[in-house]
């Protein structure tokens, strides 16, 4: 209970403090249970904050079968793409549909990114998948991005938020 509360106050001073009024969006980790993020959204929308980032890296090595998987730290990318998917998933379904998730974790092609927005995603961020892909992989993923909407009849990236919670 006094994580929700402290939470509260952070937001609350936050909020106060914003004469200026600079979106505030709260960044969230993979790991946490279900319950946690769902009282987060809970606090965010009490809050009145501008929006989710879901998700950061995590420290879970399941399923990892690279030689380097007992380093310290979170991990990125990949391995973390359907965590990080997942977490969004059980986000959308308590958020209201005006809270704008932000979603991140192992986007690298458009496919992965239109999975994060298929799971409620409405916004899309990258940081490992530039590492390996470069400068022309935003470029990429909007062009095939074009082509996933088209193959699926939707009008805009935003008829496809949230398709697979359906
Ligand atoms: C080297 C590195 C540094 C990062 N630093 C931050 C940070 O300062 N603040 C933050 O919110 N997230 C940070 N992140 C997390 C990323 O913003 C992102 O949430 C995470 O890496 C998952 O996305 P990705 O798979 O596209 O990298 C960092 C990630 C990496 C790999």
């Amino acid at each position: 209970m006094w994580i929700r509360d402290s939470l509260r106050t952070v937001f609350e001073t936050l909020e106060a403090e914003n004469d200026d009024d600079v979106p505030i969006l709260v960044k969230i980790g993979p790991d946490s249970p279900e319950e946690s993020m769902l009282d987060l959204v809970d606090i965010v929308e009490e809050c009145d904050l501008d929006g989710i980032v879901a998700t950061n890296t995590t420290t879970s090595r399941e399923g990892l079968e690279s030689p380097r998987g007992e380093e310290w730290g979170g991990l990125s990318g990949n391995p973390l793409r359907e965590r990080s998917t997942s977490a969004i998933r059980t986000l959308a379904r308590h958020t209201d549909d005006d809270l704008p998730i932000v979603g991140v974790g192992g986007v690298d092609s458009a496919r992965s990114a239109y999975e994060k927005i298929r799971a409620g995603a409405s916004l899309v961020q990258l940081y490992t998948g530039f590492v390996y892909g470069g400068p022309r992989t935003a470029k990429r993923i909007n062009q095939g991005l074009v082509e996933l909407l088209e193959r699926d009849e939707f009008s805009s990236v935003e008829d496809a938020v949230g398709a697979d919670l359906e």
